[in-house]
């Protein structure tokens, strides 16, 4: 980033570089600061709502590197090197919608509008899928954005209208009719297994049709949790010292007693 003479950087501040929908923009801002505060205030990208700002609602969905995530749960800072990209980056250059949007207006999938824009983000990365989802599993798909006033009718419609037209412009791939199984061919020798590595452990449940948030280092940054020390261990109670003090209080009250005998 360029400074003019004089640039005096804010006390607490840091320095980010977040690529929101192709355009690179650096900001110096309280590492504190939300992902939903840094694209509608700094980058002054509006289409992406705040609703419950607990993760709850959906409205804030926005894709960080092709991964729809809760804005409203990200720090500013997490974004720092990514690619984000917005509901205003779904429609093309000349201002054609997208086969998702453009299929949301057709069914009526929207009333209010308020949640629409985390419907499409979210919806966006699983549209390949949704070729082979009924009905009831598409729902769950999106059941992690919630819609106040559509009804979700109208919102798996366009899902569907979308997936159609975008396979039939081989923007993904048509989902394949069940035909004949294959014969089946001659069986590969069984190889050496590789031996059982330890189980990991489970992770916290990320909401239905989003990816869990990782803590992926940024490309190029020291790791912003360095290896913590082990935590020192604690020592047992020292015992002898307190029982030692006891008996020199108790010496000390007789021998007070006798004097004012
Ligand atoms: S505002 Fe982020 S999930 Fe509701
Ligand atoms: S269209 Fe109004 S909340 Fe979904």
């Amino acid at each position: 980033m360029r400074r003019g003479r004089g640039y005096r950087r804010r006390v607490g501040c840091v320095e980010v570089s977040i690529d929101i929908n192709g355009t690179v923009l650096h900001r110096e801002i309280d590492p504190r600061m939300l992902l939903t505060d840094f694209i509608r205030h700094e980058a002054r990208l509006t289409g992406t709502h705040v609703g419950c700002e607990h993760g709850v609602c959906g409205a804030c969905t926005v894709q960080l590197e092709g991964v729809a995530v809760r804005a409203c749960l990200l720090l500013a800072v997490q974004a720092h090197r990514r690619r984000l990209r917005t509901v205003e980056g779904m429609a093309a250059p000349d201002g054609a919608l997208h086969p998702l949007q453009q299929a949301f207006h057709e069914t009526h999938a929207l009333q209010c509008g308020f949640c629409t824009p985390g419907f499409l983000m979210a919806i966006e990365p699983m549209l390949t899928r949704a070729g082979e989802l009924d009905d009831s599993e598409l729902r769950e798909l999106i059941a992690g954005n919630l819609c106040r006033c559509t009804g979700y009718d109208s919102i798996v419609r366009a899902v569907r209208l979308a997936h159609a037209r975008m396979a039939q412009t081989s923007e993904l791939p048509a989902s394949a009719p069940p035909g004949p199984s294959a014969p089946p061919g001659p069986s590969a020798p069984p190889g050496p297994s590789a031996p059982p590595g330890p189980p990991a452990p489970p992770g916290p449940p990320a909401p239905p049709g989003q990816a869990a948030v990782s803590e992926r280092p940024i490309p190029g940054e020291p790791s912003a949790r360095p290896d913590r020390p082990p935590a020192p261990r604690s020592r047992p109670l020292r015992r002898a010292p307190v029982a030692l003090a006891l008996l020199v209080l108790a010496g000390a009250a007789a021998i007070g007693l006798r004097r004012r005998e």
